[in-house]
């Protein structure tokens, strides 16, 4: 399997197959670009196992690549190794950082190594205002002097020194940068209200095994004892929970059945509660779930919070499924304030949704109709995808860069599990 290079396909779907049969569901996308940053933390070659093959993890290559690192990526294999210099540069530009937000989570780790940072502020999914202001008062209270130069965070630290920290909002992004500048800072640091995700609990074990000391992992209080150095490991990357939800929700919206393997279904209890009361049967294994609907489905109502809440990246792919639900549901988006825009393309297709600041009420329809629609983010792409997979006729999703950030091989899989899709430049009229 080949990673995408951000092209500006479409995916053009028939909808009203039924999906049947297995899919495979590898790494995280969130876990494996931190778990990259990470390997910067010890001289020598790190190795990283279960790695997706999408467009970010060779953004974050090259990133890595420009700090000075060796990196090489079997996209077949799903390794990446890491050859880590003991001299780094410390500069993150502008042209990789703008399409990767998730790049700047070389903050921590350049600190760490170098004592200075230059990270281009960053772009990436385009769904809301994302700031920066809990990462830089972490960092601040660890010594560290940051300031905006011409679009750059310049961050300066003579010796890092371990503090408390109470975070406002439990944010993976600041957990992660705060987590990775402790552990090599001088003492101890309190991370209190950190963010508890799979993928925190994924970056902490592979720092455990490179040989820093965290006590708290999967709870909100994390405590981080400084070591003065760390060692390359080989690490294997959480599944993507996201994909794996992803995955379910498509077989619930087609009323068919999916295998979904190499995920684990603990990191998705709530999504697969959800799913069970809109009258889906599920069956979790150890190395997986199967998803089972013979029923139109039952409404559900959502609400995203941080995990282990409702996941805010499963959010457009429950409202698509609201959208041909029985009844009427109310999501509330607590996270991300411009995720509801995915929700003027589902209206396209017919949905029936009014959006009213953090909420949607979307009363579910019989039925929807294929449209051309504009995927605006990597989770509202999904969301699309699922909706033309149901919708009457033919919907072309247009932005199909934005879901290769996300989902390796997402034609081939749903056209394995019967979905009538092509991916191709231009729609064919
Ligand atoms: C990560 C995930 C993203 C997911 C999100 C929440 C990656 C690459 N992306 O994003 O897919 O949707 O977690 O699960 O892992 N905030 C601030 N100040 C800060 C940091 C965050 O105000 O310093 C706000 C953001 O604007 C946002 C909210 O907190 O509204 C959540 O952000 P955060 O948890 O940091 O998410 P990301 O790490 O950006």
């Amino acid at each position: 399997m080949e990673a995408h290079t951000g092209d500006q396909g479409v995916l053009s779907l028939t909808g009203g197959q039924r999906l049947h049969g297995s899919v495979s569901v590898r790494g995280a996308k969130n876990s494996v670009l931190k778990l990259m940053a990470a390997a910067l933390l010890a001289p020598g070659t790190s190795t990283l196992t279960n790695v997706p093959a999408i467009v970010d993890v060779e953004i974050m290559a090259e990133l890595l690549r420009r700090l000075g690192c060796t990196v090489t990526w079997d996209t077949a294999a799903g390794v990446v190794e890491i050859d880590v210099p003991e001299r780094l540069d410390h500069r993150a530009d502008y042209d990789l950082v703008r399409r990767m937000r998730a790049s700047i989570c070389v903050l921590g780790p350049l600190i760490s190594r170098c004592g200075e940072a230059d990270v281009a502020m960053p772009g990436g999914d385009n769904i809301g205002s994302r700031g920066l202001d809990l990462h830089i008062e972490g960092l601040r209270r660890m010594g560290v002097d940051v300031v905006n130069e011409h679009g750059y965070l310049v961050a300066t630290s003579a010796q890092l020194t371990g503090a408390d920290v109470w975070l406002d909002f439990p944010s993976v992004g600041a957990t992660e940068t705060l987590v990775m500048a402790a552990v090599l800072a001088q003492g101890r640091s309190t991370i209190d209200n950190a963010a508890r995700e799979p993928e925190i609990v994924d970056i902490c074990s592979m720092l455990i095994e490179m040989g820093a000391q965290i006590d708290g992992v999967s709870t909100s209080t994390l405590v981080i004892d400084g070591v003065p150095e760390l060692h390359p490991v080989t690490h294997r990357t959480v599944p993507d929970r996201i994909v794996a939800g992803t995955w379910a929700v498509a077989a619930a919206i087609t009323q068919g059945r999916v295998e979904v393997l190499g995920a684990d279904p603990a990191h998705l209890t709530l999504a697969l509660d959800k799913l069970r009361s809109a009258g889906a049967s599920i069956e979790e294994r150890s190395d997986g779930f199967v998803v089972e609907m013979s029923d139109r489905p039952r409404a559900v109502d959502i609400v995203t919070l941080p995990y282990p809440g409702f996941p805010t990246d499963l959010q457009p792919q429950f409202i698509a499924l609201n959208a041909i639900a029985d009844g009427a549901e109310l999501v509330t988006e607590t996270l991300f304030e411009a995720r509801f825009r995915f929700v003027r393309e589902l209206a396209r297709l017919g949905a029936d949704v009014q959006t009213d600041g953090h909420h949607a009420l979307i009363r579910g329809r019989t039925s929807l109709s294929g449209a051309p629609v504009e995927a605006t983010d990597i989770r509202a792409g999904a969301g699309l995808v699922l909706a033309g997979l149901v919708a009457q006729g033919r919907t072309d999703v247009f932005g199909v860069d934005h879901i290769d950030r996300g989902y390796a091989g997402l034609v081939e899989d749903l056209q394995a599990l019967g979905a009538t899709v092509t991916r191709t430049d231009e729609p064919s009229s």
